[in-house]
Protein backbone atom coordinates (compact mmCIF):
# COMPACT_ATOMS: atom_id res chain seq x y z
CA UNK A 1 0.00 0.00 0.00
CA UNK A 2 1.57 3.01 -1.08
CA UNK A 3 -0.18 6.81 -1.24
CA UNK A 4 1.30 9.17 -3.77
CA UNK A 5 0.46 12.43 -4.65
CA UNK A 6 1.63 13.92 -7.89
CA UNK A 7 2.36 17.88 -7.40
CA UNK A 8 3.91 20.10 -9.81
CA UNK A 9 7.20 21.96 -8.82
CA UNK A 10 6.53 25.10 -11.42
CA UNK A 11 3.23 27.18 -12.50
CA UNK A 12 1.07 24.42 -13.72
CA UNK A 13 1.42 22.68 -16.89
CA UNK A 14 4.75 19.70 -16.23
CA UNK A 15 3.10 17.19 -17.53
CA UNK A 16 1.10 15.96 -14.12
CA UNK A 17 -1.80 14.69 -16.43
CA UNK A 18 0.65 12.12 -18.12
CA UNK A 19 2.59 11.13 -15.01
CA UNK A 20 -0.87 10.46 -13.76
CA UNK A 21 -1.75 8.04 -16.43
CA UNK A 22 1.58 6.56 -16.86
CA UNK A 23 2.07 5.43 -13.04
CA UNK A 24 -1.45 4.62 -12.26
CA UNK A 25 -1.61 1.42 -13.09
CA UNK A 26 -0.15 0.31 -9.67
CA UNK A 27 -2.85 2.54 -7.67
CA UNK A 28 -6.92 1.57 -6.74
CA UNK A 29 -8.10 4.98 -7.32
CA UNK A 30 -7.31 8.71 -8.30
CA UNK A 31 -7.89 11.66 -5.90
CA UNK A 32 -8.29 15.29 -7.10
CA UNK A 33 -7.85 17.43 -4.43
CA UNK A 34 -7.89 21.04 -4.81
CA UNK A 35 -8.53 23.58 -7.95
CA UNK A 36 -11.66 23.09 -10.20
CA UNK A 37 -12.22 23.62 -14.31
CA UNK A 38 -9.41 26.05 -14.25
CA UNK A 39 -6.75 22.65 -14.81
CA UNK A 40 -6.09 21.59 -18.31
CA UNK A 41 -4.59 17.88 -18.35
CA UNK A 42 -3.82 16.49 -21.40
CA UNK A 43 -3.14 12.91 -22.04
CA UNK A 44 -2.31 11.63 -25.38
CA UNK A 45 -2.80 7.71 -25.90
CA UNK A 46 -2.50 6.23 -29.22
CA UNK A 47 -2.12 9.22 -30.72
CA UNK A 48 -5.61 10.78 -29.78
CA UNK A 49 -5.18 14.02 -27.52
CA UNK A 50 -7.65 13.91 -24.28
CA UNK A 51 -8.40 17.42 -22.33
CA UNK A 52 -9.38 16.59 -18.92
CA UNK A 53 -10.65 19.84 -16.52
CA UNK A 54 -11.89 18.32 -13.83
CA UNK A 55 -12.33 14.69 -14.21
CA UNK A 56 -8.64 12.51 -12.31
CA UNK A 57 -6.61 11.58 -15.36
CA UNK A 58 -6.90 8.00 -14.26
CA UNK A 59 -10.28 7.84 -16.02
CA UNK A 60 -8.12 6.24 -19.10
CA UNK A 61 -6.95 3.54 -17.68
CA UNK A 62 -10.56 3.03 -15.53
CA UNK A 63 -10.11 3.87 -12.40
CA UNK A 64 -11.92 4.53 -9.51
CA UNK A 65 -11.97 8.50 -9.79
CA UNK A 66 -12.29 10.75 -6.92
CA UNK A 67 -12.92 14.39 -6.68
CA UNK A 68 -12.75 15.59 -3.28
CA UNK A 69 -14.39 17.90 -0.86
CA UNK A 70 -11.13 20.46 -1.67
CA UNK A 71 -12.32 20.92 -5.02
CA UNK A 72 -14.30 23.69 -6.47
CA UNK A 73 -16.86 21.79 -9.16
CA UNK A 74 -19.06 23.70 -12.19
CA UNK A 75 -21.47 21.10 -12.66
CA UNK A 76 -21.73 22.72 -15.84
CA UNK A 77 -18.11 21.38 -16.64
CA UNK A 78 -18.31 18.24 -15.13
CA UNK A 79 -21.20 17.56 -17.18
CA UNK A 80 -19.50 17.79 -20.23
CA UNK A 81 -16.84 15.73 -19.34
CA UNK A 82 -19.32 13.05 -17.99
CA UNK A 83 -20.82 12.69 -21.49
CA UNK A 84 -17.53 12.90 -22.92
CA UNK A 85 -15.85 9.51 -20.61
CA UNK A 86 -19.07 7.88 -21.22
CA UNK A 87 -18.23 7.70 -25.00
CA UNK A 88 -14.41 6.37 -24.13
CA UNK A 89 -15.29 3.79 -21.20
CA UNK A 90 -18.16 1.53 -20.56
CA UNK A 91 -17.97 2.28 -16.80
CA UNK A 92 -17.22 5.72 -15.10
CA UNK A 93 -16.56 5.13 -11.18
CA UNK A 94 -16.36 8.48 -10.58
CA UNK A 95 -17.33 9.74 -6.80
CA UNK A 96 -17.55 13.50 -6.18
CA UNK A 97 -17.73 14.79 -2.40
CA UNK A 98 -21.09 16.35 -0.83
CA UNK A 99 -18.83 18.93 1.17
CA UNK A 100 -16.95 20.31 -2.23
CA UNK A 101 -17.90 24.08 -3.32
CA UNK A 102 -20.12 24.19 -6.80
CA UNK A 103 -18.73 26.85 -9.18
CA UNK A 104 -21.97 29.09 -9.56
CA UNK A 105 -22.80 31.35 -12.55
CA UNK A 106 -22.28 34.26 -10.90
CA UNK A 107 -18.48 32.94 -9.50
CA UNK A 108 -17.88 33.12 -13.39
CA UNK A 109 -19.16 36.37 -14.27
CA UNK A 110 -17.67 37.45 -10.77
CA UNK A 111 -13.99 36.22 -12.04
CA UNK A 112 -14.56 38.25 -15.14
CA UNK A 113 -15.76 41.13 -13.32
CA UNK A 114 -12.71 41.67 -10.89
CA UNK A 115 -10.20 40.73 -14.02
CA UNK A 116 -12.11 44.21 -15.39
CA UNK A 117 -11.98 46.23 -12.21
CA UNK A 118 -8.14 45.43 -11.51
CA UNK A 119 -7.41 46.51 -15.24
CA UNK A 120 -3.48 46.47 -15.41
CA UNK A 121 -3.07 44.82 -12.33
CA UNK A 122 -4.72 41.71 -13.42
CA UNK A 123 -3.98 38.53 -12.58
CA UNK A 124 -4.96 36.56 -16.07
CA UNK A 125 -7.13 34.11 -14.48
CA UNK A 126 -8.47 31.53 -16.09
CA UNK A 127 -11.77 33.14 -15.77
CA UNK A 128 -13.51 29.56 -14.31
CA UNK A 129 -14.71 31.39 -11.54
CA UNK A 130 -12.26 29.83 -9.40
CA UNK A 131 -11.47 32.68 -6.81
CA UNK A 132 -15.02 33.59 -6.44
CA UNK A 133 -16.03 30.18 -5.82
CA UNK A 134 -13.21 29.81 -2.79
CA UNK A 135 -14.14 33.53 -1.61
CA UNK A 136 -17.61 32.62 -1.33
CA UNK A 137 -16.90 29.55 0.83
CA UNK A 138 -14.64 31.62 3.20
CA UNK A 139 -17.47 33.98 3.53
CA UNK A 140 -19.76 31.17 4.52
CA UNK A 141 -22.12 31.48 1.29
CA UNK A 142 -21.22 28.93 -1.21
CA UNK A 143 -23.47 26.06 -2.08
CA UNK A 144 -21.64 22.90 -1.80
CA UNK A 145 -22.39 19.83 -3.81
CA UNK A 146 -25.11 18.65 -0.53
CA UNK A 147 -26.66 22.24 -1.13
CA UNK A 148 -27.27 22.27 -4.35
CA UNK A 149 -28.90 17.93 -4.10
CA UNK A 150 -31.14 19.46 -1.13
CA UNK A 151 -31.78 23.13 -1.48
CA UNK A 152 -33.62 25.34 -4.35
CA UNK A 153 -32.99 28.54 -5.84
CA UNK A 154 -31.96 30.38 -2.04
CA UNK A 155 -28.82 29.11 -2.23
CA UNK A 156 -28.27 32.36 -4.24
CA UNK A 157 -29.71 34.77 -1.94
CA UNK A 158 -26.99 36.43 -0.21
CA UNK A 159 -24.62 36.15 -2.46
CA UNK A 160 -26.72 37.80 -5.34
CA UNK A 161 -27.82 40.69 -3.01
CA UNK A 162 -24.42 40.82 -1.84
CA UNK A 163 -22.89 40.95 -5.68
CA UNK A 164 -25.77 42.65 -6.72
CA UNK A 165 -26.06 40.19 -9.61
CA UNK A 166 -29.24 38.65 -10.90
CA UNK A 167 -28.42 35.77 -13.53
CA UNK A 168 -30.69 33.03 -14.55
CA UNK A 169 -30.14 29.95 -12.12
CA UNK A 170 -33.34 27.93 -13.00
CA UNK A 171 -32.09 25.76 -15.86
CA UNK A 172 -28.40 25.85 -14.05
CA UNK A 173 -30.38 24.17 -11.20
CA UNK A 174 -31.64 21.64 -12.85
CA UNK A 175 -28.92 20.71 -14.70
CA UNK A 176 -26.52 20.66 -11.45
CA UNK A 177 -28.72 18.75 -9.32
CA UNK A 178 -29.24 16.14 -12.12
CA UNK A 179 -25.17 15.15 -12.44
CA UNK A 180 -24.87 15.36 -8.75
CA UNK A 181 -27.32 13.17 -8.08
CA UNK A 182 -25.34 10.42 -10.21
CA UNK A 183 -22.14 11.32 -8.51
CA UNK A 184 -22.43 13.10 -4.95
CA UNK A 185 -20.87 11.01 -1.73
CA UNK A 186 -18.67 10.75 1.34
CA UNK A 187 -14.88 10.60 -0.55
CA UNK A 188 -13.05 10.89 2.22
CA UNK A 189 -15.07 7.76 3.54
CA UNK A 190 -14.69 5.76 0.49
CA UNK A 191 -11.02 6.48 0.26
CA UNK A 192 -10.83 5.61 4.25
CA UNK A 193 -12.61 2.25 3.10
CA UNK A 194 -9.75 1.57 0.44
CA UNK A 195 -7.20 2.29 2.84
CA UNK A 196 -8.31 -0.33 5.09
CA UNK A 197 -8.58 -2.64 2.52
CA UNK A 198 -4.93 -2.27 1.58
CA UNK A 199 -5.23 -0.50 -1.50
CA UNK A 200 -2.99 2.61 -2.84
CA UNK A 201 -4.47 6.06 -3.72
CA UNK A 202 -3.04 8.13 -6.64
CA UNK A 203 -3.20 12.13 -5.59
CA UNK A 204 -3.33 14.28 -8.76
CA UNK A 205 -2.50 17.89 -7.89
CA UNK A 206 -3.32 20.63 -10.34
CA UNK A 207 -1.97 23.82 -11.26
CA UNK A 208 1.81 23.85 -9.78
CA UNK A 209 3.47 25.00 -6.26
CA UNK A 210 3.96 28.21 -7.91
CA UNK A 211 0.65 28.91 -8.14
CA UNK A 212 -0.45 28.15 -4.34
CA UNK A 213 -2.56 30.89 -3.00
CA UNK A 214 0.52 31.52 0.19
CA UNK A 215 3.22 30.01 -1.09
CA UNK A 216 3.08 31.04 -4.63
CA UNK A 217 3.72 34.43 -6.61
CA UNK A 218 0.60 36.27 -4.69
CA UNK A 219 -1.14 37.80 -5.69
CA UNK A 220 -0.71 36.45 -9.27
CA UNK A 221 -1.57 32.81 -7.96
CA UNK A 222 -4.40 30.83 -8.38
CA UNK A 223 -6.97 30.66 -5.36
CA UNK A 224 -6.07 27.68 -3.44
CA UNK A 225 -3.30 25.50 -1.71
CA UNK A 226 -1.70 23.71 -4.33
CA UNK A 227 1.29 21.99 -2.46
CA UNK A 228 1.26 18.02 -1.69
CA UNK A 229 0.56 19.20 2.11
CA UNK A 230 -3.03 20.08 1.12
CA UNK A 231 -3.80 16.14 -0.24
CA UNK A 232 -4.77 15.42 3.16
CA UNK A 233 -7.16 18.44 3.67
CA UNK A 234 -8.88 18.09 0.42
CA UNK A 235 -9.28 14.66 -0.20
CA UNK A 236 -10.56 14.02 3.55
CA UNK A 237 -7.89 11.64 4.54
CA UNK A 238 -6.19 12.13 7.53
CA UNK A 239 -2.41 13.42 8.11
CA UNK A 240 0.09 10.77 7.79
CA UNK A 241 -1.78 9.03 4.94
CA UNK A 242 0.81 10.41 2.27
CA UNK A 243 3.96 7.95 1.69
CA UNK A 244 5.52 9.94 -1.06
CA UNK A 245 5.34 12.69 -3.57
CA UNK A 246 6.71 12.62 -6.57
CA UNK A 247 7.33 16.51 -8.21
CA UNK A 248 6.75 16.80 -11.51
CA UNK A 249 8.59 19.52 -13.12
CA UNK A 250 9.58 20.42 -17.10
CA UNK A 251 12.80 20.92 -18.70
CA UNK A 252 12.11 24.27 -18.50
CA UNK A 253 9.98 26.69 -17.18
CA UNK A 254 6.01 28.05 -18.22
CA UNK A 255 3.68 30.49 -17.17
CA UNK A 256 0.47 31.41 -18.16
CA UNK A 257 -1.41 34.51 -16.86
CA UNK A 258 1.04 37.43 -14.98
CA UNK A 259 3.29 37.83 -12.45
CA UNK A 260 7.01 37.52 -11.99
CA UNK A 261 9.05 35.20 -14.62
CA UNK A 262 12.62 35.73 -13.52
CA UNK A 263 13.99 33.37 -16.44
CA UNK A 264 11.96 34.14 -18.81
CA UNK A 265 13.22 34.02 -22.47
CA UNK A 266 11.29 36.69 -24.94
CA UNK A 267 13.25 36.47 -27.92
CA UNK A 268 13.13 33.73 -30.85
CA UNK A 269 14.42 31.09 -28.47
CA UNK A 270 11.45 31.43 -26.86
CA UNK A 271 9.35 31.45 -29.80
CA UNK A 272 11.02 28.08 -30.71
CA UNK A 273 10.55 25.91 -27.40
CA UNK A 274 7.03 27.78 -27.21
CA UNK A 275 5.99 26.52 -30.80
CA UNK A 276 8.12 22.90 -30.54
CA UNK A 277 6.64 22.39 -26.78
CA UNK A 278 3.04 22.95 -27.73
CA UNK A 279 2.63 25.95 -25.01
CA UNK A 280 -0.51 26.71 -25.33
CA UNK A 281 -2.78 26.62 -22.38
CA UNK A 282 -5.39 24.05 -22.90
CA UNK A 283 -7.88 25.62 -21.03
CA UNK A 284 -7.91 28.96 -22.23
CA UNK A 285 -5.79 28.27 -25.71
CA UNK A 286 -3.64 31.11 -24.43
CA UNK A 287 0.17 31.19 -25.34
CA UNK A 288 2.34 30.15 -22.65
CA UNK A 289 5.37 32.54 -21.50
CA UNK A 290 8.91 30.89 -21.52
CA UNK A 291 12.01 30.65 -20.42
CA UNK A 292 14.97 28.13 -18.75
CA UNK A 293 14.52 26.31 -15.82
CA UNK A 294 14.59 27.97 -12.72
CA UNK A 295 16.10 25.57 -9.74
CA UNK A 296 16.30 28.47 -7.70
CA UNK A 297 12.13 28.02 -7.61
CA UNK A 298 12.60 24.25 -8.14
CA UNK A 299 14.40 24.13 -4.97
CA UNK A 300 11.95 25.71 -3.13
CA UNK A 301 8.69 23.85 -4.31
CA UNK A 302 10.84 20.90 -4.03
CA UNK A 303 11.35 21.46 -0.41
CA UNK A 304 7.56 22.42 0.31
CA UNK A 305 6.41 19.60 -1.02
CA UNK A 306 9.31 17.23 0.29
CA UNK A 307 9.75 15.67 -3.19
CA UNK A 308 11.82 13.09 -2.63
CA UNK A 309 11.38 11.85 -6.20
CA UNK A 310 10.88 14.16 -9.55
CA UNK A 311 9.35 13.31 -12.97
CA UNK A 312 11.31 15.24 -15.57
CA UNK A 313 9.31 15.84 -18.84
CA UNK A 314 9.34 17.66 -22.06
CA UNK A 315 13.25 17.32 -22.55
CA UNK A 316 12.99 16.59 -26.13
CA UNK A 317 12.11 19.73 -26.44
CA UNK A 318 15.37 21.28 -25.72
CA UNK A 319 16.94 18.36 -27.99
CA UNK A 320 19.08 20.35 -30.44
CA UNK A 321 19.48 23.76 -29.14
CA UNK A 322 23.01 24.95 -29.32
CA UNK A 323 22.52 26.71 -25.67
CA UNK A 324 20.68 25.47 -23.06
CA UNK A 325 20.85 27.39 -19.43
CA UNK A 326 19.60 26.47 -15.82
CA UNK A 327 19.26 29.07 -13.41
CA UNK A 328 21.30 27.90 -10.40
CA UNK A 329 20.65 31.29 -7.97
CA UNK A 330 19.85 34.85 -7.98
CA UNK A 331 21.27 38.10 -8.31
CA UNK A 332 19.51 40.61 -5.86
CA UNK A 333 21.26 44.26 -5.65
CA UNK A 334 24.09 42.73 -6.82
CA UNK A 335 24.29 40.09 -3.65
CA UNK A 336 24.11 36.59 -4.60
CA UNK A 337 20.97 34.67 -3.37
CA UNK A 338 20.45 30.43 -3.67
CA UNK A 339 16.66 30.81 -2.00
CA UNK A 340 13.10 32.04 -3.83
CA UNK A 341 12.65 35.46 -2.19
CA UNK A 342 9.29 35.98 -0.09
CA UNK A 343 8.86 39.31 -1.69
CA UNK A 344 7.19 39.79 -4.80
CA UNK A 345 8.65 42.70 -5.52
CA UNK A 346 12.26 41.31 -5.13
CA UNK A 347 11.40 38.55 -7.13
CA UNK A 348 10.64 40.55 -10.26
CA UNK A 349 13.72 42.53 -10.07
CA UNK A 350 16.14 39.17 -9.31
CA UNK A 351 18.73 38.22 -12.07
CA UNK A 352 19.17 34.59 -12.81
CA UNK A 353 22.77 33.20 -12.47
CA UNK A 354 22.96 31.24 -15.17
CA UNK A 355 24.77 28.13 -15.78
CA UNK A 356 25.26 26.35 -19.45
CA UNK A 357 24.52 22.74 -20.16
CA UNK A 358 26.10 20.32 -22.43
CA UNK A 359 23.52 20.81 -25.59
CA UNK A 360 21.13 18.23 -25.63
CA UNK A 361 20.61 16.02 -28.98
CA UNK A 362 17.60 16.45 -31.26
CA UNK A 363 16.15 13.05 -32.00
CA UNK A 364 13.20 12.24 -33.62
CA UNK A 365 9.95 10.19 -32.25
CA UNK A 366 11.10 6.59 -33.26
CA UNK A 367 14.63 7.50 -31.82
CA UNK A 368 13.65 8.33 -28.40
CA UNK A 369 11.13 5.67 -28.33
CA UNK A 370 13.64 3.11 -29.08
CA UNK A 371 15.50 4.45 -26.35
CA UNK A 372 12.43 4.30 -24.09
CA UNK A 373 12.36 0.67 -24.57
CA UNK A 374 15.18 -0.28 -23.85
CA UNK A 375 15.77 1.63 -20.63
CA UNK A 376 16.73 3.85 -18.46
CA UNK A 377 20.91 3.31 -19.21
CA UNK A 378 20.24 3.86 -23.25
CA UNK A 379 19.39 7.57 -22.42
CA UNK A 380 21.50 9.86 -24.36
CA UNK A 381 25.00 10.82 -21.66
CA UNK A 382 23.81 14.13 -22.37
CA UNK A 383 20.53 13.53 -21.29
CA UNK A 384 21.54 11.60 -18.49
CA UNK A 385 24.45 14.87 -17.03
CA UNK A 386 21.06 16.45 -17.54
CA UNK A 387 19.51 14.73 -15.29
CA UNK A 388 22.61 14.73 -12.77
CA UNK A 389 22.70 18.62 -12.58
CA UNK A 390 19.28 18.80 -11.31
CA UNK A 391 19.52 16.29 -8.61
CA UNK A 392 22.56 18.12 -7.47
CA UNK A 393 20.97 20.96 -6.98
CA UNK A 394 17.63 19.86 -5.90
CA UNK A 395 18.83 17.05 -3.16
CA UNK A 396 15.81 15.00 -4.88
CA UNK A 397 16.14 12.23 -7.15
CA UNK A 398 14.94 11.89 -10.91
CA UNK A 399 13.05 8.80 -11.74
CA UNK A 400 10.77 9.08 -14.69
CA UNK A 401 12.15 11.16 -17.75
CA UNK A 402 9.61 12.31 -19.90
CA UNK A 403 10.91 12.52 -23.77
CA UNK A 404 7.05 13.47 -25.87
CA UNK A 405 3.14 13.14 -25.16
CA UNK A 406 2.80 9.60 -25.44
CA UNK A 407 2.80 7.03 -23.06
CA UNK A 408 5.38 5.42 -24.75
CA UNK A 409 7.85 8.09 -24.62
CA UNK A 410 8.35 7.87 -21.27
CA UNK A 411 11.49 5.95 -19.34
CA UNK A 412 11.68 4.90 -15.52
CA UNK A 413 14.99 4.54 -13.16
CA UNK A 414 15.59 0.92 -13.11
P1 LIG B 1 -7.34 31.00 -11.69
O1 LIG B 1 -6.88 29.73 -11.05
O2 LIG B 1 -8.23 30.78 -12.87
O3 LIG B 1 -7.91 31.96 -10.70
O4 LIG B 1 -6.05 31.73 -12.30
C1 LIG B 1 -5.01 32.24 -11.46
C2 LIG B 1 -3.65 32.04 -12.10
O5 LIG B 1 -3.36 30.65 -12.16
C3 LIG B 1 -3.56 32.52 -13.56
O6 LIG B 1 -2.24 32.97 -13.78
C4 LIG B 1 -3.81 31.26 -14.36
O7 LIG B 1 -3.23 31.33 -15.64
C5 LIG B 1 -3.10 30.25 -13.50
N1 LIG B 1 -3.63 28.87 -13.64
C6 LIG B 1 -4.77 28.38 -13.15
N2 LIG B 1 -4.91 27.10 -13.45
C7 LIG B 1 -3.83 26.74 -14.14
C8 LIG B 1 -3.37 25.52 -14.70
O8 LIG B 1 -3.99 24.46 -14.60
N3 LIG B 1 -2.17 25.56 -15.35
C9 LIG B 1 -1.42 26.68 -15.42
N4 LIG B 1 -1.80 27.85 -14.91
C10 LIG B 1 -3.00 27.88 -14.26
MG1 LIG C 1 -2.42 22.29 -17.69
Amino acid sequence: MTNTVIVGLQWGDEGKGKIVDYICPNYDAVVRYQGGSNAGHTVNVGGIKYIFHLIPSGLLRMKKLFIGPGVVVDPIVLKEEVEKAKMMTQKLDLTVDLRATVVTPLHRWLDGYLEEIRGSSAVGTTRRGIGPAYAERALRIAPTVSDVLMKGREIFDISSKLFKWEGEVDEWLKTAKEVFSSFAGDVGLKLQEIMDRGGSLLFEGAQGSLLDVIYGTYPYVTAVHTLASYACIGAGIPLGSIDEVIGVMKAYQTRVGKGPFPTEVEDEIGNVIRERGGEYGATTGRPRRVGWLDLVSVRYTTRLNNARKIALTKVDVLGGLRSVKIAVAYKIDGREVEHFPADIELLSRVEPVYEEIEPLPKLDKGEWARICKSGWSSLPREVKRFVEFIEGKVKAEICIVSVGEERGLTVERS
